[in-house]
């Protein structure tokens, strides 16, 4: 089960005064020492917390898997090719929103996505699309031409009891889906140290990509040991 630690937060604390610490490179040089199989960064439009200069310096110092989550535009579709991650992470991108509040609308988004996918992959960089835990999302994503699908728990780690598991079975069958489709299919958004041994339980799956609570836990007790635990609670069976 991989592990991708995403530490654009650690460039929020950073933003927050525009200076120069805490530095996402460095945090990503620790969590992979603590074990992380990835590190992901979301490159934002607005630019809020990663910059164009973590993502080039984190090329050129991350031995593991570099996922570059990004919205489907023509800047970033450039910024991909040029830079070139180990993994594209195409994910949709409102101005107003906190975080990525729900996957990839991929009907309304059909023919720009395809071009998105046909010119990262020409550059050698294999495709994943971030989307709700829908049957019809990954067949649609298959047929686009994604490689891979990363599967919104979102709304799995927001519901309590029933409806949890309600949403947990939705995450289950696209992941199965995903499969079956000869699909890679990943998992990842609000998962915690509380919520994510069901998720990471799940048959299949390929990897859990996971930010602010990873972080949290890292302002505290530091970030080699906030991936440590992480990594042992999900490859705890
Ligand atoms: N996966 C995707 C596609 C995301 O956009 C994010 C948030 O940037 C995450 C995973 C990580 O979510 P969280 O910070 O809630 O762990």
């Amino acid at each position: 089960m991989i592990l991708g630690v995403n530490v654009d937060h650690v460039a929020t604390v950073r933003q927050a005064r525009m200076t120069f610490e805490p530095d996402p490179v460095m945090a990503a040089t620790l969590a992979i020492l603590g074990g992380a199989d990835g590190i992901t960064v979301h490159l934002r439009e607005d630019r809020r917390h990663i910059q164009d200069r973590d993502l080039r310096l984190l090329r050129e110092i991350v031995p593991v898997e570099l996922n570059l989550e990004m919205a489907a535009t023509e800047e970033m579709v450039g910024i991909a090719i040029d830079v070139k991650p180990d993994l594209v992470t195409i994910v949709p991108e409102k101005r107003e929103e906190l975080t990525t509040e729900g996957g990839l609308d991929l009907q309304g988004m059909k023919q720009r996505l395809r071009e998105a996918v046909e010119r990262i992959n020409a550059a050698g960089i294999p495709v994943s699309f971030f989307i709700n835990p829908s049957i019809t999302d990954v067949d649609i994503s298959k047929d686009i031409g994604a490689q891979m699908v990363e599967i919104h728990t979102g709304h799995y780690a927001n519901a309590r009891g029933e409806a949890r598991d309600e949403e947990l079975k939705k995450v289950r069958a696209a992941v199965e889906r995903a499969r079956l489709n000869g699909l890679l299919a990943n998992a990842g958004h609000g998962l915690t140290y509380y919520n994510v041994k069901p998720v990471a339980a799940i048959e299949g799956i390929r990897g859990l990509y996971i930010g602010h609570s990873i972080i949290s836990r890292a302002v505290l007790v530091g970030i080699e040991q906030a991936v440590r635990e992480m990594k042992k609670l999900i490859s705890m069976k």
